[in-house]
């Protein structure tokens, strides 16, 4: 029956309503300055993706020395405000709501690149980086300043107009580093235990909150898999999170302490185990809504995953980049039907 599609059912996220379940997720376009600043053509890679409910910007860091590639977008100072401002507008004017990644690369922060010397929880690097730099270990101070870029990021994320906030804590970038068991050998309250692993993510909440308040929509991207055989898996990654899902509005479950290019090949719906874990190992009145993207390419396939209960939010990323339109497509189609 038209318009009866899941799909296109509405979805409160904290003080946030979705017009519909489909989400364009980060997809690092490599279109800012050098310096990190909105380009025209960083503004048209995001206009006209008209039909998500919610666009989630690309990961832009929040500290030069947490950058990951050259002409990555950046959100860590005041001079990056106006375009981030014509950017959430631009994508609010086409009718979807604006989310923007908070990132930091840790130790895959190439100095060659940044400049600085890249740092992380215990100074190893994830798996996959050839090159032969030495990332160094973060004190404690270095801990408590990088809660401060975080905390300045985020003012500078809510004063540009946007109305989401995901933090970045997967693909083996900086919090990722934190919380998986292979790059964390850490002996403070950062590491050690699961639960010390995970302190750092409840901190950069607490921060950011101080910053946006309780009701400004707040997600974390967690790296959920290191699809690593010593690495975090996802019981653990629920266990883990499960003590700061009060202050989280959003779950985006993603994996790959290598990067997401490990997903590359993946079949539709990769990731939706992820969710399956989840669900089963966290009761639902704990559990904030679910954002799955892995592969999913067919309306059908997406209306399965919502029908199901598997995920309440769908990620749509390559498919959206190979085609612009893809979810007037979709939504025709499941009406059509
Ligand atoms: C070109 C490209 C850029 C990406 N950039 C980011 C990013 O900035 N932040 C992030 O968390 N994930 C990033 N990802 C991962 C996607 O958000 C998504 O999780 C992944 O591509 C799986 O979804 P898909 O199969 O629908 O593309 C990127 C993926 C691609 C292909």
């Amino acid at each position: 029956m038209p318009g009866t599609a899941n799909l296109l059912t509405p979805i409160q996220i904290n003080n946030l309503i979705l017009k519909n379940r489909i989400v364009l997720p980060p997809l690092a376009s490599k279109k800012a300055t050098a310096d990190g600043k909105v380009t025209d053509e960083l503004l048209d890679y995001y206009r006209n993706r008209i039909g998500n409910g919610l666009i989630i910007v690309e990961h832009s860091y929040i500290d030069k020395a947490g950058m990951a590639s050259e002409n990555q977008l950046a959100i860590n100072d005041g001079t990056k405000l106006d375009g981030l401002k014509e950017l959430a507008s631009l994508i609010k004017e086409g009718g979807s709501a604006a989310g923007i990644q908070l990132a930091h690369a840790g130790a895959k922060a190439d100095p060659e690149i940044t400049g600085c010397n890249s740092y992380s929880p215990s100074g190893i690097k994830p798996p996959g980086i050839e090159k032969d730099y030495k990332p160094e270990k973060l004190s404690k101070k270095e801990i408590d300043e990088l809660l401060e870029l975080y905390a300045t990021s985020a003012r500078i994320a809510k004063a540009a107009g946007f109305d989401l906030i995901e933090i970045h804590a997967a693909h083996g970038y900086l919090l990722n580093q934190f919380i998986s068991p292979l790059t964390n050998k850490r002996d403070d309250e950062y590491g050690g235990s699961l639960a010390n692993r995970f302190r750092i993510i409840g901190k950069v909440i607490e921060s950011i909150r101080e910053v946006i308040g309780d009701s400004f929509p707040l997600a974390v991207r967690l790296g959920s898999d290191d699809f690593e055989e010593e690495g975090l898996k996802p019981e653990k990654a629920a266990e883990g999170i499960l003590p700061y899902l009060d202050s989280i509005d959003l779950l985006d479950l993603s994996g790959g302490l290598n990067g997401y290019g490990v997903l590359d090949e993946g079949e539709e719906g990769f990731t939706a185990y992820l969710a399956d874990e989840f669900k089963n190992f966290i009761s639902e009145d704990k559990l904030p809504p679910i954002l799955i993207a892995g592969g999913i390419k067919t309306a059908s396939y997406a209306e399965k995953l919502l029908v199901s209960e598997k995920a309440e939010l769908i990620g749509v990323g390559r498919a959206q980049l190979k085609n612009r339109n893809w979810p007037d497509k979709a939504l025709n189609q499941l009406n059509n039907n």
